[in-house]
């Protein structure tokens, strides 16, 4: 439920994002007044409250259309937004909406002169506004984004993908082995939960299961049996498929260049009671006696696949950073290369939605390093369709893939194997 404090904080979280181009986890550490005096609750109920706004600004600048002949400046028209999401998204009392909303107004600069606006359009919204909602188009993908979509599937599927970001995402749990309960599971064996029902999982200070979207999991599913085998898990914090590996019996190094993540990972992997060889280094600096068994490489990228649960990031990021970590990712590729045993494997994979960061990157790698083949990917045992087969054997998942269960993250997932030529010659 939220109040007059986490409505102004949720509008200083927003300014934050649009105007200075800060994610929503980063202004919350930066010493926002607003923010800072919130209570936890309150706390928690801005930033669900600005993310909201985020999935959902253009079409309620386009319901606004209706209702004002001129756009009043910013942040006013931040107030305005922010009631049209309670009113019209989150079915919040028209009278807490329309009076905090008229007394944000009053706190600005300009405010008082623009309060009887605000007052007036928010109480019309509040009688029709909400049909009209439901008529609206969900939120375009920025063109860096929308453009090479609908280049890979088509204006249908850009469409749903763009529909499926105007929803709350779920929340899911992979457990360990044996930790699992009796309950009804997602196709690949995740645990799916909605809002608010998280708390109600027993097992997390046991460490039983740990958060992880379903599309996330697939990779380290696709390995098979992992019992005594040598992994390399480069960029592996925060440690999502760091645990998975461990769990399924594999010996691992975990390798990230960032500090601060792999304390988070470390952290992680004390609460599950799971140990790896820890190496906080650039992945370009790392030096290697032993080749491994597998090398899996979860890639810095663009993170577009997970859009629906971090809906700043198409106001943040552009074609610019995408070019950049094309770049990396295609080091990082063949420097995964030089880590894998002949006969051994590479899993490469990217939270993103754009081929640039997968087919193309596999694509171009294969092309240059003729002792790499790909290798067909079972989907159907995590519960995949025909629809995820991609270019080179590698598979791709989209958020509006398994909609009966309310989606998943985009994932690209490529599984590749060197040649082992001295075996050849036997
Ligand atoms: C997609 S995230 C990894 C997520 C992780 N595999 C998991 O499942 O929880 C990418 C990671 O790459 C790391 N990274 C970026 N550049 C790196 C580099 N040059 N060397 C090593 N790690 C790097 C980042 O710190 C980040 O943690």
């Amino acid at each position: 439920m939220n109040n007059i404090n986490s409505r102004r904080a949720a509008l200083s979280l927003l300014a934050m994002v649009i105007d200075q181009g800060v994610m929503i986890t980063s202004a919350k550490k930066e010493n926002i007044e607003s923010y800072r005096l919130c209570n936890a609750k309150e706390k928690r109920a801005a930033v669900r409250l600005s993310m909201d706004c985020l999935r959902n600004y253009q079409p309620s600048q386009m319901l606004l259309k209706s209702y004002l002949t001129k756009m009043p400046p910013q942040p006013l028209l931040r107030i305005i937004i922010i009631g049209v999401i309670e009113l019209c998204v989150n079915k919040a009392a028209a009278h807490g909406v329309v009076n905090d909303s008229v007394k944000l107004a009053h706190e600005l600069k300009r405010g008082p002169s623009f309060s009887g606006l605000v007052n007036a359009v928010l109480r019309k919204i509040s009688r029709d506004g909400i049909n009209v909602w439901s008529g609206i188009r969900p939120q375009s993908l920025p063109i860096w984004i929308g453009r090479p979509l609908k280049q890979q599937h088509g204006k249908i599927i850009q469409k749903k993908i763009e529909a499926v970001h105007s929803k709350i995402p779920p929340i899911d749990l992979t457990f360990k082995a044996g930790g699992e309960k009796n309950e009804e599971k997602l196709p690949n064996g995740s645990l799916r939960v909605w809002k608010g029902a998280i708390a109600k999982y027993p097992g997390y200070e046991e460490g039983q299961w740990w958060v992880q979207d379903a599309a996330a999991s697939i990779p380290v599913k696709l390995l098979g049996n992992l019992r005594g085998k040598s992994v390399l898990d480069l960029c592996a914090a925060p440690g999502g498929k760091t645990m998975q590996l461990l769990d399924a019996g594999a010996n691992v190094t975990a390798l990230d260049i960032s500090r601060n993540r792999m304390k988070i990972l470390k952290e992680n992997l004390e609460r599950v009671n799971l140990d790896a060889n820890l190496v906080t280094t650039d992945i370009f600096s790392y030096k290697v006696g032993e080749e491994y068994d597998i090398v899996l490489l979860d890639a810095p990228c663009s993170a577009t696949g997970t859009i629906r649960r971090h809906p700043d990031l198409p106001f943040l990021k552009g074609q610019e950073e995408l070019d950049i970590l094309v770049t990396l990712q295609k080091k990082m590729l063949g420097r995964a290369r030089e880590f894998v045993k002949p006969g051994g494997h590479i899993l490469y994979c990217t939270c993103s939605l754009l081929y640039d960061e997968g087919e193309y990157q596999i694509e171009d790698f294969l092309l240059n390093n003729s002792d790499i083949y790909p290798v067909k990917i079972d989907y159907v045992s995590v519960g995949l369709s025909k629809e995820c087969e991609s270019l080179n054997k590698s598979i791709r998942t989209r958020p509006d893939f398994w909609s009966e269960y309310g989606g998943m993250d985009g994932f690209f997932i490529s599984h590749l194997r060197k040649k082992d030529l001295l075996a050849n010659k036997n």
